[in-house]
């Protein structure tokens, strides 16, 4: 491979690793891409990043409580839109408590924001389990979860990255995934991310000037 293209990939990777995934360290093979087959965690990545394609678009799943949830559903609001997975140990739960703080920091305005985990390991992530788990971020967290096929769609739709990765251990494996933090508008249209690891304050800063404004 000739220096200049090799210099390409690695500083797209290093783009890759700090802006934008949630990697296990296990080092392990991937087994399994969530999306369509041939698009890597970079490409998907550079379609967010650089806003190349549509993000978001309809899903139809079941949250933490059992109720069936389409993204109409929640029209009127912003939705702030976080996919990741329960047993994730670090990135998935510092960005949901900076949700949850945020929310909390905006006060009775946090009533106009509909934040909402999408499960990318619905194989575990049973209602159930989500059921435990969102509540300790924030009461208005809403959890969703669905058949591996319906959450697949939902990943495509927000170009979501996510890959088994196998494990020694009990868990078996882990789910690399990328981790943006969407925020759609409340007629579900895409305004923007923020990436991994944006603080609360920053979270809330950036939904103010939506927040208060009556639904054109
Ligand atoms: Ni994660």
């Amino acid at each position: 491979m000739p220096d200049a293209a090799r210099i390409g990939r690695r500083s797209t990777w290093g783009k890759v690793l700090r802006l934008g995934l949630c990697l296990s360290l296990a080092g392990a093979g991937v087994v399994s891409a969530g999306d369509a087959p041939g698009r890597s965690a970079a490409e998907l990545m550079d379609v967010v990043m650089w806003n190349r394609e549509p993000i978001g678009g309809p899903f139809s799943l079941i949250d933490h409580t059992g109720k069936p949830r389409r993204d109409t559903d929640f029209r009127g609001k912003l939705m702030l839109v976080y996919f990741g997975y329960t047993l994730c140990p670090d990135v998935c739960p510092t960005d949901l408590q900076q949700i949850g703080l945020a929310l909390e920091q905006l006060g009775a305005q946090a009533k106009e924001v509909a934040p909402i985990f999408i499960t990318l390991d619905p194989e575990r992530d049973t209602r159930e389990l989500l059921s435990n788990y969102v509540p300790s971020f924030h009461a208005q967290l809403v959890g969703l979860t669905g058949s591996a096929d319906a959450i697949r769609e939902a990943a495509r739709a927000y170009k979501v990255y996510y890959a088994k990765v196998p494990v020694a251990g009990w868990s078996r494996y882990t789910v690399d995934h990328s981790s943006f933090i969407y925020l759609m508008g409340r007629d579900g249209k895409y305004l923007g991310f923020l990436p991994p690891g944006t603080t609360a304050p920053r979270i809330a800063a950036t939904l103010k000037p939506y927040l208060g404004v009556p639904r054109r």
